[in-house]
């Protein structure tokens, strides 16, 4: 699926005016409602964290996040979005540097990295929009503390997988918002193949939540948090 990331950076392009247009500045429902409330409780942000904000879009998270007091370092692949990033969040740039980076490349990543280790990480609704997830898992790992958090939120691959596939990997096309200049790929992954490449890695799996939203028995989206241990 790697073969298709410039494909796929190319419909983010191409969306991203859309994209920060229906986000605005604080968001949509389905971010504010469904995403924000766990992944808050799960990273738990104290003053003067150091976190890397992983494929940011238009920065709406990177903001709340400099507000509640932590120092950030925020990125995504599409230039259009970081500018529109850097426009919307003019008032804590002195917290928050935007940055283009690719997430399939872990060079590109490790140069994020401070002088200090990030001790939070957090990426929102991404994981299934990357068409390799191995190297930012990697790059994160190394570029966090000890003891430090790593909390995505991601489609649930259990119940959204529109090619009837479920272990196997595969790549499908979707809008993320309705009405949407181009349709995105969207990669499909197996709970074991997200969690066994954070594991092989040297995460462990330390709280996990399941959302819900019309259909209350059937979670859309699962919330998760990661620590790297000590070695
Ligand atoms: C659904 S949006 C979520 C944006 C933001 N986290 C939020 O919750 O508002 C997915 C984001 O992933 C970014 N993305 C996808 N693949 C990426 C990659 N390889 N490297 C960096 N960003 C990527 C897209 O550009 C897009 O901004």
């Amino acid at each position: 699926m790697k073969n298709t990331n410039e494909e796929s950076l190319q419909a983010w392009e191409a969306n991203a005016d859309y994209w920060d247009s229906k986000m605005g500045d604080n968001s949509n429902y389905f971010h504010c409602h469904l995403v924000r409330p766990n992944t808050e409780k799960f990273l738990d942000i104290k003053y003067g964290d150091f976190v890397l904000d992983i494929a940011c879009g238009n920065g709406n998270f990177s903001q709340r996040l400099a507000k509640n007091g932590a120092i950030v370092v925020a990125f995504d692949y599409s230039t259009k979005l970081i500018e529109h990033a850097k426009k919307r969040r003019s008032d804590v740039l002195d917290k928050v540097v935007f940055c283009v980076c690719d997430a399939t490349d872990y060079n590109q990543l490790l140069k994020l990295k401070r002088e200090a280790p990030f001790n939070k990480a957090v990426s929102n609704m991404a994981i299934m929009d990357i068409s390799d997830i191995e190297p930012l898992f990697k790059a994160v790992y190394d570029m966090l503390s000890d003891d430090g958090i790593f909390v995505f939120s991601t489609h649930h691959p259990c119940f959204t997988h529109p090619e009837g596939k479920y272990l196997t990997p595969c790549l499908h096309k979707g809008e993320a918002l309705r009405g949407q200049p181009l349709l995105q790929n969207y990669y499909h992954r197996s709970l074991q193949e997200i969690l066994n490449l954070a594991f092989n890695r040297g995460f462990v799996l330390d709280k996990f939540f399941e959302v819900a939203d019309d259909d209350a028995e059937m979670p859309i989206l699962m919330t998760v948090r990661l620590i790297k241990l000590q070695k």
